[in-house]
């Protein structure tokens, strides 16, 4: 079944409201590394079952997801697949450095160009904002390189509200990516607002609140993560927070059954449905994740079944 394309802000860039959080494929920043085998299957898994947006970042990996995706993808049509990536890391001092200065983003650009072995990225983010640089002059710098070709949409993430307002001053910003879950709600009144008065595209990061909305962790779970798994810092993971999110996830187990789909799916549904969400881009370490992920865009909800997943995770409300 063909699945509805969503447009970006106001640039010409469509794509599939499902797409793959590729921070895991090749990157070693928030979990232990994958091999680069199952980082291109994974991939290739998401392309093969009609999701069309890749979201990564130089900082996966200090350029290696970038490469992997550039290698996963050199047997398709480049017209049928979209990749978002994003640039703030500095390391030409020998250390990392956050940086939004205009020629530090436009040399990202052109290093990532080649990384990724295209003409062109889709959407390019300043991954985090700096202390110094003037908002409106960074996003500027995005938007020259969105006239000249090299980018198809201009982005930030992890910007406040304010730090959107000032970096959106000439209406260049098209996508915004933010922490939002059912867990994690704060941008439903801070900045999902102002975006959908702007026609502002939103891309919430952590949709699956790293796997405990998939339905698979009981109280029983081993939490025992190791050392580089961001999980094992998460107050989601410790009690009580834990088992609170156990009972809200669970609650959600008849419902999922109705439509024949796990819990994972009914979530990333959800997502879909709202209409304050462009794309949701939950991650995977497995192909086999992304297949069952992709099953979501099958999932219909009703407006009331939107309702009550809503309800469920009220005590989650900002
Ligand atoms: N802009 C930013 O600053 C920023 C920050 C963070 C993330 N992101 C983006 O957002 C994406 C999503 O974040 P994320 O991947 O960390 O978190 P997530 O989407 O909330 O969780 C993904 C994790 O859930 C588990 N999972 C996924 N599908 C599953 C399924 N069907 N069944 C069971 N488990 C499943 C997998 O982990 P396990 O198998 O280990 O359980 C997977 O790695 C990232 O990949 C990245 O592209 C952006």
């Amino acid at each position: 079944m063909a699945v509805a394309q969503v447009t970006l802000g106001s640039s010409s860039v469509t794509t599939t409201p499902l797409g793959l959080g590729a921070n895991a494929v090749g990157g070693v920043n928030l979990f232990p590394n994958l091999k680069d085998e199952t980082g291109i299957e994974i991939v290739q898994a998401a392309l093969d079952n009609g999701i069309q947006l890749l979201d990564t970042a130089f900082v996966y990996g200090l350029g290696h997801s970038e490469e992997l995706i550039g290698k996963a993808t050199a047997a398709y049509k480049r017209d049928t697949f979209q990749i978002a990536d994003k640039a703030a890391q500095d390391l030409s001092s020998g250390e990392m450095v956050v940086s939004n200065r205009p020629d530090f983003l436009k040399r990202s650009v052109d290093e990532a160009l080649t990384r990724l072995n295209t003409d062109y990225i889709d959407v390019f983010y300043i991954h985090f904002p700096d202390a110094d640089t003037p908002k409106a002059e960074a996003v500027g710098a995005l938007h020259d390189l969105k006239v000249a070709g090299k980018i198809r949409a201009v982005g930030v993430s992890n910007f406040s509200l304010a730090q959107i307002e000032e970096a959106n001053q000439d209406g260049y910003v098209d996508v915004v990516e933010n922490q939002f879950s059912l867990l994690h709600q704060d941008a439903r009144a801070d900045v999902m607002p102002y975006l959908a008065e702007r026609n502002i595209s939103f891309v919430p990061f952590f949709p699956l609140a790293s796997g405990l909305l998939t339905g698979k962790y009981t109280a029983d779970t081993d939490l025992n993560f190791g050392e580089g798994d961001i999980r094992s810092g998460m107050d989601d993971f410790k009690q009580p927070r834990y088992s609170q999110i156990l009972t809200a996830v669970d609650s959600l187990a008849p419902l999922a059954a109705a439509h024949k789909a796990s819990i994972a799916q009914l979530v990333l549904a959800y997502y879909i449905a709202n209409p304050q969400v462009s794309v949701v881009i939950p991650g995977a370490k497995r192909p086999s994740q992304v297949e069952a992920n992709a099953q979501a865009l099958q999932v219909s909800l009703s407006e009331e079944e939107y309702a009550a997943i809503e309800k469920a995770f009220s005590a989650f409300a900002a």
